[in-house]
């Protein structure tokens, strides 16, 4: 049977923003992220701490995640890869940080210009340091469904990186479908082989909308039983080293699909469509999902 409730992680201000090439006012970042703490969201991945190089956008992790108002009961987190990532995230008192990684060798790579065996001393250490500042720890594994570099990724192998992460001590673990590649038979097939290895309530699906299959996959993972999904308000984003990635599943679309279902979020879906509104005008386009279409249009 489906969950009664699900859980929904927004990543917008994080994973959407970092590949919006248009530079978008620090405060207007903050000011969307206090209007999505007003949506009944309980988890809200603020920013994150890499190098402004790689992610221009983000550049402002540091301003952004300490100017936030925090409301009580949501957890504020930020993405980092590394030690110096991690200083900026317990400067700002993040409640949680991600830590991530790839299946692939070449994304691996690319993202974080990392072998996999030479990043696990280095998330190793992040995790160690975060626990100690009394920080929870999710860790995201990209590419679990498809690379686009090295194509299928061999299943064992990214049940490999999952455990090594557990191993390290991380609270959650995030899997991706970075490029959008995966599809409702092969969601259900790996997350039987991932239900005999790791609790579900451990467990979130991380899906990219970019051949609109998230939906589709989301249901395909409610009815093994999932029930924690990342989402990004509108459908903004993508992953800059991942030619061709678009957004993760829009949430307000995840949402309008669950409460039809009669899935309880806990979110209120016109406060939600109203703070898509709001970083609809600031990236001055128009958001990708079908519930920001639907509202725009009236
Ligand atoms: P590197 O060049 O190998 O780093 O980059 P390094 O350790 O050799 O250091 C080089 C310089 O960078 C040094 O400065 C460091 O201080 C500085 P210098 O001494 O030359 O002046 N540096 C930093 N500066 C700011 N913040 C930091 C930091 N670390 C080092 N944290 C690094 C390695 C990881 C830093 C780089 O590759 C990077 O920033 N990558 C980020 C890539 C990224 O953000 N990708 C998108 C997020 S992942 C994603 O979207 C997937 C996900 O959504 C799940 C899914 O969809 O699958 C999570
Ligand atoms: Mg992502």
């Amino acid at each position: 049977s489906l969950p009664k409730e699900v859980i929904i992680k927004e990543v917008g201000p994080r994973d959407g923003l970092q590949n919006e090439k248009e530079e978008i006012k620090t405060e207007d970042k903050i000011e969307w992220i206090n209007q999505l703490s007003e949506t009944g969201l309980s988890y809200i991945e603020m920013t994150s701490f890499v190098h402004p190089k790689w992610i221009p956008q983000l550049k402002d992790a540091l301003e952004v995640a300490k100017s936030v108002k925090r409301k009580e009961g949501i957890t504020y987190s930020a993405l980092v890869p590394n030690m110096k990532g991690l200083e900026g995230a317990i400067e700002a008192d993040v409640d949680e940080v991600s830590i991530f990684m790839s299946a692939s060798e070449a994304h691996n790579k690319k993202n974080i210009n990392k072998s996999i065996d030479e990043t696990y001393p280095v998330l190793g250490e992040v995790v160690d340091e975060a626990k100690k500042a009394g920080k929870s720890v999710r860790g995201y594994v990209s590419t679990v469904f498809g690379c686009p570099y090295e194509g299928k990724v061999d299943e064992q192998q990214v049940i490999n990186v999952c455990k090594n992460l557990f191993d390290m001590g991380i609270d959650e673990l995030s899997l991706g479908d970075t490029i959008g590649v995966a599809n409702p038979i092969q969601v259900r097939q790996f997350l039987n082989l991932i239900s005999t290895e790791f609790p579900k309530d451990q467990i979130a699906l991380h899906f990219h909308d970019t051949r609109g299959m998230a939906l589709a996959n989301t249901l395909v993972s409610l009815e093994q039983g999932f029930f924690i999904f990342d989402g990004a308000l509108g459908g903004l984003g993508g992953c800059p080293y991942a030619k061709g990635a678009s957004g993760n599943v829009a949430t307000d679309d995840l949402v309008h699909m669950l409460h039809e279902m009669g899935i309880q979020t806990g979110i209120d879906h016109d406060q939600l469509l109203k703070a898509g509104q709001f970083i609809q005008n600031k990236i001055n386009k128009p958001l990708p999902s079908k519930q920001m279409n639907i509202c725009t249009q009236k």
